[in-house]
C-alpha cells in the first residue's frame, strides 16, 4: 500500500530550514510545504506562513487550519519553549525533543551536571549563580577559562578567554551587567580546551540511533579564524578528522551515557541531537549539546543525503527509525557564507541581491537565510544572508565550485571568508 501524503510545516527561516525545506520537497511522500516564518528561498518551493512561531498556540492553529500533517521544528527556541510538548497534548506529529529533553541544550548548566554525573568527557566545571562565588573560584585558576552563559543567549553566551584575569571581566559582563540577559543569571567557568573541533548529528528516537556524516564549522568571522564568534561562516562535510574509530568511541562513551542520564532525569531523547566535540590530547571532549541540526553544518550535510529526509524525520518523530535506512553521497560538500558588511554588530538590511540564478547549478545550492522577496527582487534581510554549498569529488574540488558560485552573487556590503576548507 502506497504511504500517505504529508502536508509539512517547517519552522524557522534560516539557511539550515532551506536546506531542509530543499531536501524534503524531493519526498515522494511529501503533500504540501509549509514555512513559517521562512524567507524568500523558501517563498519559491514552499508556502510562508505569517505566524508568530514564539505563539505556540497560533502555530497549532494555523497547523490544524492548514491540515498539516507533520511540523519540523528548526531552531531551538520553541523547542526549549516546549512546542513538542504542546503538540503532543493535541495529538498532533512534530519532529524535535519534548521540553525537558532540550533542557541539554537550554541549560548548560543541566547539562554539565548529567554530564559530570553521567561520566561523559567534557571540561572541567564549576557552575555559579552568584558573582563573588564565581570571582573567589576564578581566582584560584592559573589557566585561561571560557565564561559561558547557561541559558539560551542565541549562539553569542560563551566568552573564551585568553589569560585567567579575563575570566573576571567575563563574569563581571555576564552576571554583573547582564550582557546575555536572564540568560545569564547562572554561568559556568570551564578549563579552556584545545584542539579541532567537530560537529555531529545523531538522529534518536526511543530504540535506535543513527550518527549522521560530520562537519566542520568555521565559527570566527575572519580568515585565519580570527575576529568575533558569529552563528557560523561555513561548513564542511566530512569533517577531516572524522574516523569510524572516533564515531563508535563518541557514541558509546558520550550519546548512550548522556541518553541514559536524560532517562534517569525522566525524558526520552526523539529528535536530532548535535554534539560540539574538541579533540584533545586526551580524547574527544564534549563543547556543547544542541537540541536540533546545527547550522551552517546542515548545509553541508544535507547535500549529501541520498535517502528521503522526510521519511527519516518522520520515521524519528514517530519511533520508527529502525524502519530506515540511510545512504550517503560520498563526495564531500564545503558551504560559504555570505553575510552583510558589519555582521554580527551594526549592519544595514535592504540590499539588491544579484546573480542568484546563475549561481545555482547541478552540483551547488544556494540557501538563502537573511533574505526577503521583493518582486522582481530579493533583498537582504539579516546578518547571514546566504550559505553556497557546492559538492565535489573532495573538498578541494567542493571549495573552488563554492568560490567561483560566490563569485557570480553579489550585493552592497557582501562579506564571507575565503578560507573555508583551506588546507584539508
Ligand atoms: P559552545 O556554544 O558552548 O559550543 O561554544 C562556542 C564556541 O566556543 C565553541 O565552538 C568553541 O570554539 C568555544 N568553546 C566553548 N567551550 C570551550 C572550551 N571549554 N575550551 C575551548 N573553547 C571552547
Ligand atoms: N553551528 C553551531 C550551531 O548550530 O549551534
Amino acid at each position: 500500500m502506497a504511504e500517505s501524503q504529508l502536508n509539512v510545516l517547517i519552522i524557522g527561516g534560516g539557511g539550515r530550514e532551506h536546506a531542509i525545506a530543499i531536501a524534503v520537497s524531493k519526498s515522494n511522500r511529501l503533500g504540501k510545504l509549509y514555512c513559517a516564518p521562512g524567507n524568500a528561498g523558501t517563498a519559491a518551493i514552499a508556502t510562508n506562513l505569517e505566524v508568530d512561531t514564539s505563539d505556540h498556540e497560533a502555530v497549532i492553529a494555523s497547523v490544524k487550519a492548514n491540515q498539516i500533517d507533520f511540523t519540523i521544528v528548526g531552531p531551538e527556541a520553541p523547542l526549549c519553549a516546549g512546542i513538542v510538548d504542546r503538540f503532543n497534548d493535541e495529538g498532533l506529529c512534530a519532529f524535535g525533543p519534548t521540553q525537558a529533553a532540550a533542557r541539554l541544550e537550554g541549560d548548560k548548566a543541566f547539562a554539565k551536571n548529567l554530564m559530570t554525573q553521567a561520566l561523559v568527557p567534557t571540561a572541567e566545571a564549576r557552575t555559579f549563580d552568584n558573582l563573588d562565588r564565581a570571582k573567589e573560584y576564578i581566582a584560584t585558576r592559573d589557566t585561561p577559562q571560557v565564561v559561558k552563559a547557561a541559558g539560551l543567549a542565541a549562539g553569542k553566551g560563551v566568552i573564551v578567554c585568553e589569560e585567567p584575569f579575563e575570566a573576571l571581566l567575563a563574569v563581571e559582563e555576564i552576571m554583573g551587567k547582564g550582557k546575555f540577559g536572564d540568560a545569564g543569571k547562572t554561568v559556568i567557568v570551564e578549563e579552556r580546551l584545545k584542539g579541532p573541533e567537530i560537529s555531529l548529528l545523531a538522529l534518536i528516537d526511543d530504540r535506535t540511533m543513527y550518527v549522521l556524516e560530520t562537519a566542520q564549522d568555521y565559527k570566527r568571522l575572519s580568515d585565519n579564524d580570527e575576529g568575533p564568534n558569529t552563528g557560523g561562516m561555513g561548513s564542511v562535510s566530512p569533517s577531516p578528522h572524522a574516523t569510524d574509530e572516533l564515531l563508535v568511541q563518541v557514541q558509546r562513551d558520550i550519546i548512550i551515557p548522556t541518553l541514559d542520564g536524560l532517562r534517569r532525569e525522566g525524558a526520552v531523547y526523539r529528535g536530532v541531537l548535535y554534539v560540539g566535540l574538541m579533540l584533545t590530547a586526551a580524547g574527544p571532549k564534549v563543547l556543547e549539546f544542541n537540541c536540533r541540526f546545527g547550522d551552517p553544518e546542515t548545509q553541508a550535510v544535507l547535500p549529501r543525503l541520498k535517502s528521503d529526509l522526510l521519511e527519516l524525520l518522520h520515521a524519528c518523530a514517530t519511533g520508527r527509525l529502525e524502519e530506515t535506512e540511510i545512504e550517503w553521497d560520498q563526495r564531500s560538500a564545503v558551504c560559504v557564507v555570505m553575510a552583510s558588511g558589519g555582521y554580527p554588530s551594526k549592519y544595514s538590511i535592504g540590499k539588491p541581491i544579484e546573480g542568484l540564478n546563475s549561481a545555482f547549478s547541478d552540483t551547488v545550492a544556494v540557501y538563502h537565510a537573511g533574505t526577503q522577496s521583493h518582486p522582481p527582487v530579493t533583498r537582504t534581510s539579516g546578518g547571514r544572508v546566504l550559505s553556497v554549498t557546492a559538492l565535489g569529488e573532495n573538498a578541494s574540488a567542493a571549495q573552488s565550485k563554492a568560490y567561483e558560485a560566490i563569485g557570480k552573487i553579489k550585493f552592497d556590503g557582501a562579506t564571507y571568508r575565503s578560507d573555508i576548507a583551506a588546507n584539508m
